[in-house]
């Protein structure tokens, strides 16, 4: 049984309904199906999965259709540039990502051996053909295998982003922060828990030194870690949308989608771009693998 009267909204959809009350109508739903037992939620999300995938074949059809004929390729140029046709559309695959996201994606396919060799590349803006990265460790510097790792870089941005130039900015000088009353000195690379204590495929909450749990639905004190296989990717626990807790977020590792379990915004797992909303992304901290444990910049 998926749920009781009370439970479930038996509403039927009324003609002509405002874009904003059908989201609230979705969100409330799937607050609803979050209340209801494990088989009766997988029956639920499995609804969800089904009228998604028909509504993925009708507008891949749609596009297709349009854009065999030229005033109808014209006309879906137009609908694009409307944000929630667009956002329908990346929400389905049907439109390429923007270049911001599809650079993350190819740095985040070169990220493990660059780590493995202890080198690093952060993102640091994509202009289109250009993308700027600022490079650590053993990627930066004069040597033989430091020139190998940087045209690695390179050639990812270039093959799979479509770039056509990667500049490299000036490392940041290294911060530190002092805390009041205290002799240490602490950077702002965080040793966070051991990547066995980091289950693949799902989010981990870790709260910093200082952060504490609140154990609610709200805890932006915490670091949403989220690992795919060897990657790990560290935001701050509050999704973009209503900024509750990412803690019981699905991970669909083979998709690489993160599901948020309040009312099911998705994300790209390791980028934090959001797929449900072009103007919306998590807020993301610098992550990597170090000796075991996965390490988190914080602060500004
Ligand atoms: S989708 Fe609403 S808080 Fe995440």
């Amino acid at each position: 049984m998926i749920g009781t009267e009370n439970q479930v909204s038996t509403q039927t959809p009324t003609p002509g309904t405002d874009l904003d009350a059908a989201a609230r109508r979705v969100d409330t739903a799937v607050e609803r199906a979050e209340l209801l037992d494990a088989p009766s939620r997988r029956v639920a999300m499995d609804l969800k999965a089904a009228v998604e995938d028909f509504h993925r074949e009708g507008l891949l059809r749609l596009v297709r259709r349009l854009k065999e004929d030229p005033r109808g390729k014209e006309l879906l140029f137009e609908l694009v540039d409307d944000p929630v046709v667009y956002a329908l559309l990346v929400m389905h695959g049907i439109v390429r990502a923007d270049p911001m996201t599809l650079a993350q994606q190819a740095l985040n396919e070169v990220r493990p051996y660059l780590e493995s060799h202890g080198g690093g590349v952060e993102l640091v803006a994509v202009e289109p053909p250009v993308a700027r990265v600022r490079l650590s460790g053993a990627c930066s510097g004069c040597s033989q295998s430091a020139t190998t790792l940087r045209e690695l870089v390179e050639t990812a941005l270039i093959t799979r982003a479509g770039l056509e130039r990667v500049e490299v900015v000036p490392a940041e000088p290294e911060q530190v922060t002092i805390a009041r009353g205290s002799i240490g000195v602490r950077t702002q690379w965080t040793k966070g828990p051991a990547m066995d204590e980091v289950p693949d495929g799902r989010v981990t909450l870790w709260h910093p030194p200082g952060a504490s749990a609140t154990g609610g639905p709200v805890d932006p004190g915490a670091i949403a870690l989220v690992r795919i296989g060897e990657q790990v990717s560290a935001y701050r626990n509050a999704c973009a949308h209503a900024g509750f807790s990412l803690e019981r977020a699905l991970v669909d590792g083979e998709g690489g989608v993160l599901t948020c379990p309040w009312h099911g915004y998705k994300y790209q797992a390791l980028t934090g771009e959001c797929i449900s909303a072009a103007d919306k992304r998590l807020d993301a901290h610098p992550a990597r693998v170090d000796g075991g444990h996965v390490w988190v910049r914080l602060g500004a």
